[in-house]
C-alpha cells in the first residue's frame, strides 16, 4: 500500500481515534451540508479528519465543485490525499467550515488547540460565516477549562513578558508545550511556542485581553464565534 492509500484509512491516524463511532456519525452528519460551489474551511484533529473523508466521498460521488481551506499542514496533506482542491484565505472566503474542539460549555464557548493549530483555526473560523463544531459527548464540560488547559501561542521572544502579564489571572499552572520527542519545546507551524495555561475560572473578556498582550499570537479560547455544535 502506498502512503496515499495508507493515510486515507483510519488506521493511518497517528494514534488511535478515541470515540471513533460517535466521531464518525458526526462526520457523516456534516458531510450532508456540502453543496456544489462551496468553499469550506477544514479543521484539524481526528474528528475533522473523519469529516473531511466523508465530505471527500460525497464530492467524488456527486462530482461536486468544492474548494477547501485547510487550517494546518496536516489538513492540507489530508485534502491532497482525498483529492480535494485547496485554496487559501488570501484568495477566497470560506462559505462555512467545520472543526473539532477540546471543550464546549453550555454557552458554546470553546477551548481548541490540542493539535497546536489554533492560530489558523481561528483565522479560518473568524472568516467563515458559520462553523460546525463536531464533538462527541466527552467534549462537553460544565466549566470551561475543567479538563483542558487553554493553549496560548506566543512569539518565542515574549515568554517572560507573557508570563509576567499572566500574573493576576486565576491560573493554577502554566506549562510550556513540549515536542513529542520531549527534546525541546514544540514549535508551531508559524514558528512559535505554546504555553498551556490551566485556569481556575475563565471569563469572556480573557480572550481579547490575552490576545492584546504583546507577543501573544493567538489563544485557544474561541468565544462568541458563529458556531453550530453538531453532536450525536
Ligand atoms: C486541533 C484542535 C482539534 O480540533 C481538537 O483538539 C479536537 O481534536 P479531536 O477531534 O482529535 O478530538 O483544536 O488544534
Amino acid at each position: 500500500m502506498n502512503w496515499r492509500n495508507r493515510i486515507a484509512t483510519n488506521e493511518s491516524w497517528s494514534g488511535d481515534i478515541s470515540n471513533l463511532e460517535a466521531k464518525t456519525k458526526v462526520a457523516n452528519q456534516v458531510s450532508r451540508y456540502v453543496k456544489d460551489g462551496d468553499v469550506i474551511g477544514v479543521g484539524s484533529g481526528s474528528t475533522a479528519f473523519l469529516a473531511l473523508q466523508a465530505i471527500a466521498d460525497r464530492v467524488k460521488q456527486e462530482n461536486l465543485n468544492v474548494m477547501a481551506i485547510p487550517t494546518s499542514q496536516e489538513a492540507l496533506l489530508n485534502c491532497a490525499t482525498f483529492g480535494l482542491k485547496t485554496t487559501t484565505l488570501a484568495a477566497d472566503r470560506p462559505d462555512w467550515g467545520f472543526d473539532g474542539a477540546d471543550e464546549v460549555d453550555a454557552q458554546h464557548r470553546l477551548i481548541k488547540g490540542r493539535g497546536g493549530a489554533l492560530f489558523a483555526e481561528k483565522l479560518v473560523m473568524a472568516s467563515a460565516e458559520k462553523t460546525y463544531i463536531l464533538v462527541d459527548d466527552s467534549k462537553f464540560v460544565s466549566r470551561l477549562g475543567e479538563k483542558f488547559a487553554v493553549p496560548i501561542e506566543i512569539d518565542p521572544r515574549a515568554v517572560h513578558l507573557v508570563e509576567t502579564r499572566l500574573e493576576g489571572y486565576p491560573i493554577r499552572k502554566i506549562m510550556m508545550r513540549m515536542a513529542q520527542s520531549k527534546d525541546g519545546p514544540l514549535i508551531t507551524e508559524a514558528g512559535n511556542l505554546i504555553l498551556d495555561v490551566h485556569f481556575d475560572r475563565i471569563e469572556d473578556e480573557f480572550e481579547k485581553e490575552l490576545s492584546s498582550i504583546p507577543g501573544v499570537i493567538e489563544t485557544g479560547l474561541f468565544i462568541g464565534y458563529s458556531v453550530e455544535i453538531l453532536t450525536v
